[in-house]
């Protein structure tokens, strides 16, 4: 049988490495992201998207946005485009994919950030991007509670700096993770062999 996947922010830095380790192992893998066609806090699109699928076996949420800028010149606009692209969107994609999964269950994994994890090291101008990785924490806890009885688990990642794009729009210097390496924790949380694991968010340091 052939596991299906939907990879939101697929075209970018971690997303498309999952998208490449899910592949490699057979899986049949849609990608959803704006140059692709579907932007993930638009609710039609995200409905027309997931519409097109028989079953899923797994939901990988990647898609985000980061634009630095100070709070206090923080506008509406560029506070609404990170939180939509980060938690509207990881809530439209899971309950799409918790329709689809009702019949034999499956595996959501969001991807947040060290800097949405309580105590670790913020860096000023992300306001919106921490709020917005935070607000996945509480969504996994909550999506486990009531996935548990849909066989649905729900984890989160929760990765420090990785060698990608958007590490280099949050200028943030040190040691960094390689998206490949991000990639394969995701594909496991993502597969049965993390089974029964629900609720966690792992922390992964650079
Ligand atoms: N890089 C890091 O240091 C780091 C650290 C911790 C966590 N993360 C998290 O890891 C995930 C992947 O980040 P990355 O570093 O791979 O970033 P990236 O290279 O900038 O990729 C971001 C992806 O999100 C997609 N995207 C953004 N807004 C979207 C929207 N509204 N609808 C659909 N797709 C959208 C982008 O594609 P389009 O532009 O085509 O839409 C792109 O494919 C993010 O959730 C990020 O917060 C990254």
């Amino acid at each position: 049988m052939t596991l299906t996947a939907v990879v939101t922010g697929g075209s970018g830095g971690i997303g498309r490495e999952v998208v490449r380790e899910l592949q490699a192992r057979s899986w049949e893998v849609t990608s959803l992201s704006r140059r692709e066609g579907t932007d993930v806090s638009d609710e039609k699109d995200v409905v027309r998207a997931f519409r097109q699928l028989k079953s899923l076996d797994a939901l990988i949420h990647c898609a985000q946005v980061l634009i630095k800028r100070p709070f206090a010149r923080m506008t509406a606009d560029v506070w609404d485009r990170q939180i939509d692209s980060g938690l509207r969107g990881a809530f439209l994609c899971s309950r799409e994919a918790f329709k689809l999964m009702r019949r034999r269950g499956g595996s959501i994994v969001l991807v947040s950030s060290l800097s949405g994890v309580f105590g670790a090291e913020k860096f000023p101008g992300m306001s919106a991007y921490v709020a917005a990785k935070s607000g996945l924490a509480g969504l996994t806890e909550a999506l486990a509670v009531e996935g548990r009885e849909r066989g649905i688990r729900v984890n989160a990642i929760s990765p420090g700096s990785v060698d990608t794009p958007m590490l280099r729009t949050a200028g943030v210097e040190g040691p960094a993770l390689q998206p490949a390496e991000v990639a394969r924790i995701i594909v496991w949380l993502a597969s049965t062999e993390s089974s029964p694991l629900s609720g966690a968010n792992l922390r992964m340091d650079p």
